[in-house]
């Protein structure tokens, strides 16, 4: 059998994440904050005859994603081909657990997984930056999910800079039926005229180097969460019922429209994903922690 490289790949939740306004290709300046959790897409690569990029995809959008150049994942196995004068083809086989268009940056992910896995079939000599600067040309998201941990993000939300932070935070996710589209919920963000300052507030980083997950929980912040809400009045529900239920902080993900739900301890976060499971707004809960690291190889 053709040797198989195999890596995992986290999703990311933005602790907060401040919108400003769109530049002249339409992108806006953002300030965030990124954790990686452990809620991880698997990405596996072998060789093929020239000229062939292959998609499978198993689990979660399965039946709606597609697998051919409109797919990030192929677009990622192409330019690193292009760029390192690669000729060998490539089968990529990803199974996803990251929610699609949830605003966990699912599809990044499974990108940046393939510029680390194809690196490595293809023996390039790649470092980690060069990782990180090629998958910024793929999205704005896909860096950090080169990355990991945690991390400041400026600019797009490209321009990394990684930061120590104490102890786990514990999460419960409630992904919704249907996914929210990125470009929608910044429309609708510039519709409702809510750019503003992007910098971020001090005492949530303080909070993070302390480890006081309370203090974390009360300052989880997003400029996007009202854009989503106006798409989907649904998720303002979900949020409270989450918080009623025990959680120490809600907020929508990124784009949204999947809730991201703080809890103290794993005991609580069963107990609010138990509740939470029992809404009809609510397709599925997912528990995880977080910081984990980026993409990393498993074989
Ligand atoms: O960079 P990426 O292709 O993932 O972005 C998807 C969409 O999200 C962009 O086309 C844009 O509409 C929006 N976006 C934005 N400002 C950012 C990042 C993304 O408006 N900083």
């Amino acid at each position: 059998m053709a040797e198989q490289i195999r890596v995992r790949v986290p999703a990311k939740v933005n602790l907060a994440l401040r919108v400003g306004r769109p530049d002249n290709e339409g992108y806006h300046a953002l300030g965030t904050i990124f954790q990686a959790v452990s809620l991880l897409d698997d990405v596996t690569v072998e060789a093929t005859e020239a000229g062939v990029f292959e998609l499978q995809i198993t689990g979660r959008g399965e039946n709606e994603l597609p697998t051919d150049d409109r797919n990030l994942a192929i677009k990622a196995a192409k330019l690193l081909a292009e760029r390192h004068q690669v000729t060998t083809g490539v089968k990529i086989k990803i199974h996803k657990r990251i929610p699609v268009a949830g605003g966990m940056a699912g599809g990044s992910a499974d990108a940046a997984g393939v510029l680390l896995a194809c690196s490595v079939l293809w023996d390039l000599d790649t470092s980690p930056d060069d990782l990180v600067n090629l998958a910024a040309e793929l999205g704005s998201d896909v860096p950090f999910a080169v990355l990991g941990g945690v991390a400041i993000g400026t600019g797009r939300g490209d321009r990394l800079v990684p930061i120590l932070t104490r102890g786990t935070l514990h999460w419960v996710f409630a992904t919704s039926g249907i996914g929210l589209s990125t470009p929608e919920v910044f429309n609708k963000f510039d519709e409702l005229g809510k750019a503003g300052s992007i910098e971020l507030p001090e005492a949530l980083l303080a909070a993070l180097a302390t480890g006081d997950v309370k203090s974390v929980a009360r300052q989880l912040s997003n400029d996007l969460q009202s854009a989503a809400v106006n798409l989907r009045p649904e998720l303002s529900e979900v949020l409270v019922a989450g918080r009623t239920m025990g959680a120490l902080g809600a907020v929508v993900s990124g784009s949204g429209p999947t809730c991201a739900f703080l809890v103290a301890s794993e005991a609580d976060g069963l107990k609010v994903a138990d509740g939470l499971g029992a809404l009809p707004q609510v397709e599925e809960t997912i528990r995880a922690f977080g910081p984990v690291p980026g993409a990393h190889l498993t074989n």
